[in-house]
């Protein structure tokens, strides 16, 4: 299908996420596929703002696919919260001949894609690239699953300690007040518990697990825990257990930015790959305002205004296998 639009920026935007680089080649690789002009944009909306635009050719994205990270860098950029900034970058688009945009990142990204698609009558598509999968309309985003295994891997080290030791551990992992990443990982790693923010902030979690017995039949006991304002964090849940059950001897490990690293699985480069083309076909079938996302392995085109929406609930399904496979 010959299309309309006849060149696409592409950018990567706030935290970045493994599998965005695999995302970046196929976007770019599409859009050539299609006669585009593909042009990478570095530092997010930063670098539209400062016109940081180069024309991407085919090995512009050559062996980048295994590779964490994002070739484009990212940032999160006040001035683009600014209609002035805004303006700016617009008219960096418009000196390149930048017809479309095509952006990689998470909810913040998205919002400012929405606004200024809305305010300069741009067509752009996102891409959900983050590890935190906390964006709704979608069943997973790019970058969820590397992270997710290594959380695994982490929590298989930890766990040698935990039964040498005999201690109640802590492990924080990240989500930004989304529990995914926390549940996911503590079904993975066999963990007794993930104490995650969707759960109401009336429901003492920690106070709970404990007086249930949760460590009936065990020495050691590993915890996963959300950072999250809600929850106060893995340091202060191991504080209370300090002074109100002192029988246990609790440590805490916050894993923190290596969970953003590292090779994307088979899994994050497809996902990427298949939805890095998605973006040029919406772009050639007049789509706007969209992300891209993916539902019962299909591809589908989620608004934004949906995909940012926190209506994302916790499976009820998955909590229970958590806590039948943990007795
Ligand atoms: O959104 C991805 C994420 O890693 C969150 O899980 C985390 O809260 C945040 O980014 C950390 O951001 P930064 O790298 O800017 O500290």
């Amino acid at each position: 299908m010959e299309s309309n639009i006849k060149s696409v920026g592409i950018l990567t935007s706030g935290g970045d996420a493994p599998g965005m680089n695999a995302a970046i080649r196929a976007v770019a690789r599409a859009g050539i596929f299609n006669s585009m002009k593909v042009y990478g944009i570095y530092r997010g909306y930063k670098g539209l703002i400062s016109d940081e635009i180069e024309e991407f050719k085919t090995n512009s994205v050559s062996n980048i696919i295994q590779q964490g990270g994002t070739i484009l860098k990212t940032a999160r950029s006040a001035e683009f919260m600014t209609e002035e900034g805004r303006r700016i970058a617009y008219e960096n688009m418009r000196k390149h001949g930048i017809e479309a945009l095509v952006v990689i990142g998470g909810d913040g990204s998205l919002t400012g894609a929405g606004i200024f698609a809305g305010e300069y009558n741009i067509p752009v598509v996102g891409l959900p690239g983050t590890i935190d999968n906390d964006l709704s309309g979608t069943d997973t985003t790019i970058g969820y699953d590397t992270a997710l295994n290594t959380i695994m891997k982490a929590m298989d080290k930890i766990r040698d300690t935990a039964t040498s030791h005999e201690r109640l551990f802590f492990v924080e992992v990240m989500g930004r007040n989304c529990g995914y990443l926390a549940l996911n990982s503590a079904i993975a790693s066999g963990a007794e518990a993930a104490i995650i923010p969707e759960i109401s902030i009336e429901k003492d979690q920690l106070g709970e697990l404990i007086e249930q017995g949760f460590r009936k039949s065990k020495s050691s006991s590993m915890v996963l825990v959300t950072e999250s304002d809600v929850i106060g964090g893995a340091m202060k849940l191991a504080e209370r257990v300090k002074t109100e059950y002192p029988q246990y001897d609790v440590r805490v490990s916050i894993l923190g930015h290596l969970q953003r690293g590292g090779s994307p699985t088979a899994q994050d480069r497809i996902l990427a790959s298949r939805m890095g083309i998605a973006a040029i076909q919406a772009l050639m079938e007049n789509q706007r305002n969209v992300m891209i996302g993916i539902r019962e392995n299909e591809i589908v085109y989620v608004p934004f205004k949906r995909a940012i929406k926190k209506d994302r609930e916790i499976s009820e399904e998955m909590l229970s296998v958590l806590r039948i496979s943990s007795i």
